[in-house]
């Protein structure tokens, strides 16, 4: 048996929601959950059920009640924030740019190996055209700006890539571009990638382990 790359316990987490008077809400009740190394698996589940929530808790964003969460068998309190950040990198619905060219954007990815050679390779792998490079990045498409968030991620060198619905702001056409930069990426570079979405047809597509975040429990889908 593979050893698993990222593992969650029965891990808690509540919420305090502010309507008037403010209510605590658990959302996350007892959540277990094996992914391997360089594995995809899909997340769905109704609006406000968690997801987003679930997806921060492993980057430490967010903290759990209680509960562990284990990267390479390793607590991820035991890891400095930045390292685990680097490891394991976030893309998010909206996509968000840096002021500046995509050059500057990527450049900032890449401080520690900032070569021109990197970034332009860096560029290639995310498809993003050379003609884009110079370009004012706050005004690119949201699909082209998810492109850069994308390469901003890879440039960390990650092992894993936590995906909160990363093409559900797009029009078909981007969706389909950025979803077969994913898939690419995660074959060619073994990543390992949760991938939160609310489209079942994307989910099939994409993967044979499809889970569903439901009651704060998460069960995975079978046919
Ligand atoms: N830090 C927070 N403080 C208060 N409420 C939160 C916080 N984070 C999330 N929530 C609430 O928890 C619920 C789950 O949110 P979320 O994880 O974004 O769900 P999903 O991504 O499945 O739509 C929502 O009702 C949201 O308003
Ligand atoms: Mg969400």
């Amino acid at each position: 048996m593979a050893e698993p790359h990222i593992e969650l316990r029965n891990v808690y987490r509540t919420v305090t929601r502010q309507a008037g008077t403010s209510v605590r809400s658990e959302i996350l009740r007892g959540v277990n959950l094996n992914v391997l190394k360089g594995e995809l698996i899909t997340i769905m589940g109704p609006s406000g059920a968690g997801k987003s929530t679930l997806l921060r808790l492993i980057n430490r964003l967010t903290e759990a009640d209680s509960g562990t969460i284990l990267l390479d068998s390793a607590n991820i309190k035991d890891y400095d924030p930045r390292e685990l950040r680097r490891r394991v990198g976030m893309v998010f619905q909206i996509p968000v740019v840096f002021k500046g060219s995509v050059r500057d954007n990527l450049a900032f990815g890449t401080k520690l190996w900032n070569t021109d050679a990197d970034i332009e390779a860096l560029a290639a792998e995310a498809a993003i055209p050379g003609e884009l490079m110079d370009a004012d990045a706050a005004h690119l498409s949201v699909g082209e700006k998810q492109r850069v968030c994308i390469a901003r991620a890879l440039a960390n060198k990650p092992e894993a890539l936590l995906l909160d619905e990363p093409t559900s702001a797009l029009d078909k056409a981007s969706a389909e571009k950025v979803e077969s930069l994913l898939l690419r990426l995660q074959s060619e570079r073994h990543l390992t990638m949760l991938w939160v979405t609310h489209d079942q047809a994307q989910a099939r597509r994409i993967s044979r382990h499809n889970y569903v975040l439901e009651d704060g429990k998460l069960r995975e889908e079978h046919g």
